[in-house]
């Protein structure tokens, strides 16, 4: 290649990492998908955003960790079927849930059992218009805002779908801990979610934990050359056998902070997932990785714009789905007399 033709390619890839990640005041949020607003509750349910804020605030004053598994389940809700809320269904007669599927079988279980609180408490004040998809995009809004990240504005008018994925789609649908970045590209290019899409969401492992099997294969038989050795050597503490089911933090730095030190680490080769640290190993992702790791305004920017266009994927809305009264179960015929004794057995009075 000539020193001119070399010139012009490093010309090019600069400009489309750049056109990654340039965002104007105009881009900083993306276009809306038809039938949701951000003011679609702002007549009918004024105190929603309040009510879920404040009692998130007041859990994690005592739970930190349940913000990461709040923030989990409205990914593996988005990705799987679009956000419909189908990950907190219960399995059926049909066959078991998506919470079957064994990437769900780390989500946190009192997760579910806040946001089924939450709609409780909304469906009481407003009466039972608001989603169990919404109030898991506020949720998931709220654990990144109240655990240090930026705050952003959640376009809402999700309806709630009515049937689950099998254990199989599941699967297929969410990107696993084991993939490399090319992969990985095409997991999220099949959600119409971009590289920078894929980086920045990553940056979501900046709070919470995981467990030995998601991350033993990088220790035997052989370490994975890409660990740095002292971080290498705390894992193996950690699962000192391959069948270990220890406990480790996602953000060695920063565990319980949302912010950007979660791409510093990759940068030191501290990333806990292959599907992590390959974001830096691999040449297409790794300037994005560097920008976030120098920048965390930018990240913010970045990761808020990516959580909208998440929370919009095939989302239902209209008069397609429902709004569940219980959101572990679909409607029946008696669902709203059904909520009403349980919501009174709870010791509350239903409003409606
Ligand atoms: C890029 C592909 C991704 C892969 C392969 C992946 C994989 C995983 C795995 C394996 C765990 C730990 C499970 C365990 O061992 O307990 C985990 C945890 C977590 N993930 Fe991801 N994830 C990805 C993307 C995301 C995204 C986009 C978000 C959110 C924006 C996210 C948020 C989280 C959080 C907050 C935790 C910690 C949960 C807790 O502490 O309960 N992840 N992820």
């Amino acid at each position: 290649m000539t020193s001119s033709s070399f010139i012009s390619l490093l010309l090019i890839s600069s400009i489309l990492v750049g056109s990654h990640l340039s965002l104007t005041s105009a881009q900083a949020t993306p276009p809306l998908v038809g039938g949701l607003s951000y003011n679609f509750h702002s007549t009918n349910c004024p105190s929603l955003e309040t009510t879920i804020r404040e009692y998130l605030r007041e859990i994690f004053n005592s739970d930190f960790g349940v913000a990461a598994g709040l923030l989990r389940v409205h990914f593996h809700d988005c990705f799987v079927q679009g956000c419909d809320g189908s990950v907190l269904l219960a399995g059926s007669t049909s066959g078991p849930g998506e919470q079957a599927a064994p990437p769900n079988l780390t989500l946190r279980p009192r997760a579910f059992v806040i946001i089924n609180e939450l709609r409780n408490r909304i469906h009481r004040a407003c009466g039972a218009i608001v989603s169990c998809a919404d109030i898991t995009a506020l949720c998931a809004r709220d654990a990144i805002f109240l655990t240090g990240g930026p705050d952003y504005r959640v376009p809402l008018g999700r309806r709630d779908g009515v049937t689950f994925a099998t254990i199989n789609a599941t699967l297929t649908n969410l990107p696993f801990f084991g993939s490399r970045v090319p992969t990985l590209i095409d997991d999220f290019a099949r959600k119409n979610m971009d590289i920078t899409d894929l980086v920045a969401l990553s940056g979501g492992h900046s709070i919470g934990r995981a467990s030995c099997p998601s991350f033993v294969g990088r220790l035997y038989p052989t370490r994975d050359p890409t660990l740095e050795t002292n971080f290498g050597n705390n894992l193996t503490r950690v699962c000192p056998t391959n069948t270990s089911s220890g406990l480790t933090a996602l953000d060695v730095r920063t565990p319980n902070v949302f912010d950007n030190q979660y791409f510093v680490n990759l940068v030191n080769r501290q990333g806990l997932f292959v599907s992590d640290q390959d974001l830096f190993t691999n040449a297409t992702t790794r300037p994005i990785v560097q920008r976030f790791a120098n920048n965390q305004t930018l990240f913010f920017e970045r990761l808020a714009f990516s959580m909208i266009k998440m929370g919009m994927i095939n989302v239902t809305t209209g008069t397609q789905g429902e709004i569940r009264t219980n959101c572990s179960a679909r409607n029946t015929p008696t669902s709203y007399l059904t909520t009403a004794v349980i919501d009174d057995e709870q010791g509350k009075t239903a409003s409606y």
